[in-house]
């Protein structure tokens, strides 16, 4: 098997392992799926709160530069038209003559046929009835469309939004005038996004409803390229804190030209998935673009010199479903015997599963039905799982492979000095504790 079959074998793999242990599922299912929908199921929902609530703590809580908000999904399409969405966010698409498949076009699509004058010439083969096809893009915009109301016309046209951003910009007054803040502040927002991607793909790297976590970070324009720089840093120690290793990440820098139309430059921060090297989180300086687009008077009083500016915007934005992605490409090894995900543990969806060694021993089924109810009721909220099937060694492997850090084995010492055995998922060793002590163990072992 080559690398590039031994990569894509690698994503078929943790595909597998999501659906058979509940982590994703193909949405729909039972009617055939819908276009490349998923949908996170017990553990995995575990897993994507995780990494949110984590984001939120760090870029929010524990900032008394930046404030959250929790915007409708549907806004005036007023908005959409001011952003610049309804005129600018689309991508190029491509259509096959014969069988009227559609594609977005990117480069691994095109074969360029000859330089032409100076320029190069393109034709591409449709992948789906092998036709070659004359290259001649036309834009095609991504917004969603939806109608509100009773009556389908024109009027009650309305767009899901295509990221959580705008709702940042449109509420910049309100939010100042709530909670005054003095520049440079940030407003932050997760949730979902919506847009009519023309080939979604990859599992659940390019679907057409998605969750980001983002934010706006207003500054004076002289100091934009210093809180830049900042946000690049703070977003690579994001990335390692999750557990991402950043030998995998690339940062890029992208040109004019490429950037999205608010831009004023861009570096992606891409990520070496099984299938390519491709976009996880963005960071970008917006200029005042957002806000002069949407307030026709400048909507910030500057204390410092007495009259009314547009802040600048420098927006790290980190995308969910992806985040998960990458989070479990790093975490997944194949070891001798086992599969284990060496998730952090503060993302493992179980941080410690409980077992009696033998489950045909009422004594030990009891103490052991103790300890994880002990757990489970503790104030450190752990999020314990139970299992009594099978032997020790297969509970182990079951575990391993959805990344719980911590098993703990209720065994007949444990009737005798309330004592159990913890066992540690990546290095496999066993210490054996007292069962008053696992709280706080647990929590010192998380910290
Ligand atoms: N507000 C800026 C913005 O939306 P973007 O690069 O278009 O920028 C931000 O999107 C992030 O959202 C991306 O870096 C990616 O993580 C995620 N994202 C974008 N489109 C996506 C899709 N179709 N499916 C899953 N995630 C997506």
């Amino acid at each position: 098997m080559n690398q590039d079959q031994q990569q894509l074998d690698l994503m078929d793999k943790i595909v597998s392992l999501c659906k058979r242990r509940g982590f994703i599922f193909p949405g729909s299912e039972i009617y055939g799926g819908l276009a490349n929908s998923w949908d996170y199921g017990p553990l995995g929902v575990e897993l994507k709160n995780n990494i949110k609530n984590m984001w939120w703590d760090r870029f929010v809580r524990r900032r008394s530069d930046v404030v959250g908000i929790d915007a409708a999904l549907i806004m005036n399409p007023k908005v959409w038209e001011a952003s610049g969405h309804l005129k600018e966010f689309n991508d190029p698409l491509v259509e096959c003559r014969k069988c009227n498949s559609r594609f977005r076009d990117v480069p691994e699509l095109r074969t360029r046929r000859e330089q032409f004058e100076g320029k190069d010439d393109f034709s591409w083969i449709c992948r789906d009835c092998n036709t070659l096809n004359e290259f001649n893009p036309r834009q095609f915009n991504l917004m969603l469309k939806t109608f509100l109301g009773p009556v389908e016309d024109e009027n009650s046209v309305v767009y899901f939004r295509p990221e959580t951003a705008q709702a940042m910009f449109v509420d910049f007054k309100n939010i100042l005038q709530s909670i005054s803040k003095k520049l440079p502040f940030g407003i932050a927002q997760m949730g979902k996004a919506f847009r009519n991607e023309i080939t979604p793909g990859n599992f659940i790297f390019r679907t057409r409803e998605f969750e980001q976590m983002e934010i706006e970070y207003f500054v004076r324009e002289s100091e934009w390229e210093k809180y830049f720089a900042e946000w690049q840093e703070s977003m690579r120690t994001w990335l390692s804190d999750v557990g991402v290793d950043l030998t995998h990440v690339h940062e890029v820098e992208i040109p004019d030209g490429e950037r999205a139309h608010y831009s004023k430059r861009t570096v992606d921060f891409e990520y070496e998935y099984p299938f390519g090297q491709k976009e996880l989180y963005g960071l970008s300086y917006r200029g005042d673009f957002d806000l002069k687009n949407h307030f026709k008077e400048a909507p910030y009083n500057d204390i410092e010199t007495g009259g009314k500016l547009y802040p600048h915007v420098i927006e790290p934005t980190f995308g969910v479903d992806r985040s998960v992605l990458a989070v479990l490409c790093d975490a997944y090894k194949e070891e001798s015997a086992r599969v284990v995900l060496k998730l952090k543990p503060k993302l493992a969806p179980y941080k410690v599963a409980v077992f009696p060694l033998l489950a045909n021993k009422p004594p030990l089924v009891e103490k052991a039905k103790q300890v994880y109810s002990k757990l489970q009721a503790s104030r450190s909220t752990f999020h314990v799982a139970w299992d009594d099937r099978g032997n020790i060694g297969k509970r182990y492997y079951a575990q391993d492979e959805i990344g719980t850090p911590w098993c703990i084995t209720i065994d007949f010492q444990t009737l005798a000095d309330d004592t159990v055995t913890v066992r540690d998922r990546d290095t496999t060793e066993q210490v054996r504790k007292p069962i008053a002590e696992l709280d706080s163990y647990f929590v010192r072992m998380l910290e």
